[in-house]
């Protein structure tokens, strides 16, 4: 009883872990370091920022924190979890070196490699010549016409003797081998596309080390899915599943951001195709890190492609998904203390059956003008009182600050406008209630957040 607990970030994310934990009847302070203008409702922020490693292991020692959950895989790559540990304290996260999972693409891959677990077939290059060489040899030799097209090929006589070059059709994926804040992936549907963006990583350094090495990869079809798994290192509980938009506009259009909304459960995920995803997706996984040597402890979240051959792993990461988490939490009824202290401690095997709200929620992220490009800060936001509030929504905040009295944006991804429904229609329109009440210069949002499921049909297996 009266436990303290820290959470490590400053997005919306955090904000909803922080909602959850305060709500815990073990729990008798949040912490949030450094949190946001939404954080402060639910945990007391502390001006420490999430790569401060030795600065956030001090103030748990001075608090005596008894848990520690880290939001952002920037923590975790930077070692946060060793160095708590080392210094006796509990904390929810994966070791600097399982964190690789998400902090290198190409360990990733190696990793489901050994495991054999399905994911898009890839290569991976350490220099721009041999990129460039595998983006022409996946064109078949052809030369690049300025039309982006390829050029007609004639033989010696004149006789036409390929026209266009179906290797041109074909999409590939660039993915820059670090972090990139996910904006170092580009789904390329020209070579030119490809071309330019291995040039981006190598030549212009866009992505600093984090793109000094390329992995290029088969594009799949079909629609994504996030499964976002609690682990001890030997146990496994899934979480009902949710479904990102990580396109920036309606329709999927646009730019690739870190997620414009979410919801839970998702219709893509049936009980059949999660014991599936288990199968052959976490459980190998958590094996193989184990016998690599890096037992796995934490979220283990699977980007899925849920493709005509089953579902393929897009990318591991190795914390909660920000926004999945926002309606993944506003349905978890058990007590989040008790999971991840157990999770954190090695005793998921003893925790009981997860109880969820059996509504669906949806999770309408609300961004500033311009991003995920540039965009312009300090926005007085309007509309955050109580008395908008509409039962079973809630609004988490992303990138908010306090500026005396006011509540700014501060960040690309502002706000996260979650409610429950007594079905996804509901649940929708609810959460678009909300966001209607909000305003401030440039605000904007996805209008279509949770349609997929509406028209989603099962795939016919190949
Ligand atoms: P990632 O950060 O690896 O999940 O990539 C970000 C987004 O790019 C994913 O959510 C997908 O929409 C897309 N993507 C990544 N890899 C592939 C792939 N192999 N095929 C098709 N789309 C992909
Ligand atoms: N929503 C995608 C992510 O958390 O990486």
């Amino acid at each position: 009883m009266a436990k303290k607990v820290l959470v490590i970030g400053q997005g919306g994310r955090e904000h909803a872990l922080a909602w959850k934990l305060s709500q815990s009847p073990q729990v008798s302070q949040v912490f949030c370091a450094p949190g946001n203008a939404g954080t402060e409702l639910v945990a007391r922020n502390v001006p420490i920022s999430e790569t401060d490693i030795q600065g956030l292991v001090q103030f748990a020692k001075k608090e005596n924190i008894d848990l520690t959950v880290p939001g952002p895989e920037v923590s975790l790559v930077a070692g946060v979890v060793d160095a708590f540990q080392k210094a006796g304290l509990v904390i929810f996260g994966p070791s600097q070196a399982a964190a690789q999972l998400e902090g290198s693409k190409a360990f990733a891959k190696e990793v489901m490699r050994s495991a054999k677990v399905p994911t898009a077939d890839y290569e991976t290059f350490d220099n721009l010549k041999t990129a460039e060489q595998y983006i022409f040899e996946r064109c078949g030799g052809g030369r690049f016409a300025s039309s982006q097209r390829p050029l007609e090929v004639t033989d010696g006589g004149g006789e036409l003797v390929r026209k266009t070059n179906p290797a041109w059709e074909q999409s590939v994926v660039l993915k820059a081998d670090g972090l990139a804040a996910g904006k170092g992936v580009r789904v390329c549907h020209s070579a030119p596309e490809a071309l330019a963006f291995a040039r981006e990583c190598f030549a212009e350094q866009k992505f600093g080390i984090a793109g000094q090495r390329v992995l290029i990869e088969e594009c799949l079809i079909g629609q994504e899915a996030s499964i976002l798994a609690l682990v001890d290192g030997k146990t496994i509980i899934p979480l009902e599943a949710s479904q990102d938009h990580k396109a920036a506009y309606d329709d999927d259009q646009g730019p690739n951001t870190g997620g414009m909304g979410a919801y839970s459960p998702t219709p893509v995920i049936n009980d059949e195709m999660m014991a599936q995803i288990t199968q052959t997706i976490l459980i190998p996984t958590v094996h193989e890190m184990k016998r690599k040597g890096c037992r796995f402890s934490g979220v283990l979240y699977a980007g899925l492609m849920l493709t005509r051959q089953g579902p393929k792993v897009l990318e591991f990461n190795v914390r909660f998904g920000d926004p999945e988490t926002q309606p993944v939490l506003m349905r978890l009824k058990s007590d989040l203390y008790s999971l991840l202290h157990a999770a954190a401690t090695g005793h998921l095997n003893e925790v009981p059956d997860l109880e969820w709200d059996p509504r669906p929620a949806v999770c309408v992220v609300m961004a500033s003008q311009g991003y995920p490009g540039d965009y312009q800060k300090g926005h007085p936001i309007r509309g955050l009182e109580a008395e908008n509030d509409l039962p079973d929504t809630y609004v988490f905040h992303a990138g908010t600050s306090r500026d005396g009295t006011n509540v700014v944006n501060s960040g690309g991804r502002v706000l996260g406008v979650t409610a429950l429904g007594d079905n996804l229609d509901l649940a929708k329109l609810a959460a678009y209630e909300r966001v209607r009440k909000i305003r401030w210069e440039g605000a904007w949002c996805r209008k279509d957040i949770s349609d997929k499921a509406r028209n989603y049909t099962t795939p016919t297996p190949e």
